[in-house]
C-alpha cells in the first residue's frame, strides 16, 4: 500500500512527510527521498537565502521545497546591535560572563547570525523579499501569518504554510487564506505552545475546515504517522528527526548527547530565545533554572544577550553547555542514519501500523 494522501498530489511529493531543518544537505536528501523539505531560514541573511534557495533548486532538480521564516511579532525597529547590547541589564550580562568563566568558554573566532546583528522588522522584510523572489515552492511561517503576507506570497505563486499551536490561531490562518496548516503540539522541539499533539490535532482539523492539516510534535515512528492520519491530519511535519542524520552533521559532542537522549531528557526553557522552547537538557538549561539566575529576557533581547557565548560554545564544542532545540521524540533517533534511511523506516513502520490496525479491528 502506498502511503499517500491528497496533499501529496497538491504539493508534488511522494509521501505526506514534511521536514524542517536548518541544513541544506538534509533538505536535498529529504526531497530526493520523497518528502517535502522546508528550510529554516530565520537565521539566514537575505543574500544567504537567495544563495541557499539556488542550491536547493539546482540539487532538487524540479522537486518542490519550502522556506520558513519567523515573523517577528514582538521585535522592535532598532537595527543597531551595539545600541541593543548597551541597553541590556547588567545583571544579565554578569550572569552570562559568569557562565563563560565557570565553563571555560573560549571566544568564537567567527561571527554568527545572532552575534552580528539583531532581529528587526527591517531584517524580516528583507528576508521575506529574498524568499519570495527565490525559486521556493512555498513560504512557511512559525508565528502567525497576517492576511496581507499570504496575499503577497500568493502573488509570487507560492503556497503558504502556517504553523499553529492553538485552535484560535488555526481559525485565523484559515480565514486569512493559508494553503496548509501545521498543528504543532507541546511534544515538539523548538518554540511550542502548551497543548499536547494528541489533544491539539483534532481541534485544529475541526477549526481548519477545508484546509489540509499536518500533525507536528512527537512524530518519531511510523505509528505516529498512522495515528496522525486517524486524528484527521493529511500528513506530518518533523523537526527533531533530522538532527541525528548523517547529512545534518551536527558536532560529534552534540550528536552523542542526542543519540543517548530519551523523552525525559528535554525540557521547556525560556533561556534560548525568551519564548518557551523545548531544548535538550544540559548545564545551559540547568544554570538558567537556578533560583540565583536572572529571568531570561524577552525576544529578541535574550538572543542578543547570549549570542557571543553561544557562538563560542558551538564553535569550540563546549560539552556541558552545547544544546539544540529537541523534541520528546528524540528517543526514536538513537543511531546515526541517512535521511533516506529515516524516511524508509518511517514509511515501512506506517504500513506496519496500518496492517496492525486491520488485524486488531478485523476490518
Ligand atoms: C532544531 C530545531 C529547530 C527548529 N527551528 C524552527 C524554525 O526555525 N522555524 C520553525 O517554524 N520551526 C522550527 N522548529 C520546529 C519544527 O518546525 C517542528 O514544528 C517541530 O520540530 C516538530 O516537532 P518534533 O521536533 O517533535 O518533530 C525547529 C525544531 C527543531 C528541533
Amino acid at each position: 500500500m502506498e502511503l499517500a494522501t491528497p496533499i501529496c498530489k497538491e504539493m508534488g511529493i511522494r509521501y505526506p512527510i514534511f521536514g524542517l531543518a536548518h541544513s541544506i544537505d538534509v533538505m536535498v536528501a529529504l526531497g530526493k527521498a520523497g518528502g517535502y523539505p522546508v528550510f529554516g531560514a530565520a537565521r539566514s541573511m537575505p543574500e544567504e537565502i537567495a544563495a541557499e534557495a539556488k542550491i536547493m533548486q539546482e540539487e532538487l532538480d524540479g522537486l518542490p521545497f519550502g522556506i520558513d521564516l519567523m515573523i517577528p511579532a514582538s521585535v522592535g525597529e532598532e537595527t543597531d546591535r551595539k545600541k541593543v547590547v548597551d541597553s541590556l541589564p547588567q545583571e544579565h550580562k554578569d550572569f552570562v560572563a559568569g557562565l563563560a568563566e565557570k565553563y571555560h568558554v573560549p571566544e568564537a573566532t567567527k561571527p554568527t547570525f545572532f552575534s552580528s546583528q539583531t532581529r528587526s522588522q527591517q531584517l524580516f522584510e528583507e528576508q521575506m523579499a529574498a524568499t519570495l523572489e527565490s525559486g521556493t515552492h512555498s513560504f512557511a511561517s512559525a508565528v502567525g501569518m497576517p492576511p496581507e503576507m499570504i496575499g503577497r506570497a500568493k502573488r509570487y505563486g507560492k503556497k503558504t504554510i502556517s504553523l499553529v499551536g492553538a485552535p484560535r490561531h488555526a481559525a485565523k490562518a484559515r480565514d486569512a487564506g493559508v494553503d496548509l496548516i501545521v498543528a504543532q503540539g507541546y511534544d515538539a522541539g523548538g518554540h511550542t505552545g502548551p497543548i499536547g499533539t494528541f489533544s491539539l490535532v483534532p481541534q485544529i482539523v475541526k477549526a481548519a475546515g477545508d484546509i489540509p492539516v499536518l500533525a507536528a510534535g512527537g512524530v518519531g515512528h511510523g505509528c505516529h504517522i498512522a495515528a496522525s492520519l486517524a486524528l484527521g491530519a493529511q500528513g506530518v511535519w518533523l523537526g527533531t528527526a533530522w538532527l541525528t542524520s548523517k547529512e545534518h552533521a551536527l558536532s560529534d559532542v552534540l550528536t552523542q548527547k542526542l543519540l543517548k537522549a530519551t523523552s525525559l531528557d528535554t525540557e521547556i526553557s525560556y533561556s534560548h530565545s525568551g519564548k518557551p522552547a523545548r531544548l535538550i537538557k544540559t548545564a545551559w538549561t540547568e544554570e538558567w533554572n537556578k533560583e540565583s539566575a536572572p529571568t531570561p529576557l524577552s525576544m529578541p533581547y535574550q538572543q542578543v544577550l547570549t549570542a557571543d557565548i553561544i557562538a563560542g560554545i558551538n564553535e569550540h564544542e563546549v560539552e556541558p553547555l552545547i544544546y539544540d532545540a529537541t523534541g520528546q521524540c528524540i528517543v526514536w533517533f538513537n543511531e546515526l542514519k541517512t535521511v533516506d534511511e529515516i524516511m524508509k523506516r518511517l514509511v515501512s513502520e506506517t504500513n506496519d501500523s496500518f496492517a496492525n490496525i486491520t488485524r486488531l479491528t478485523g476490518a
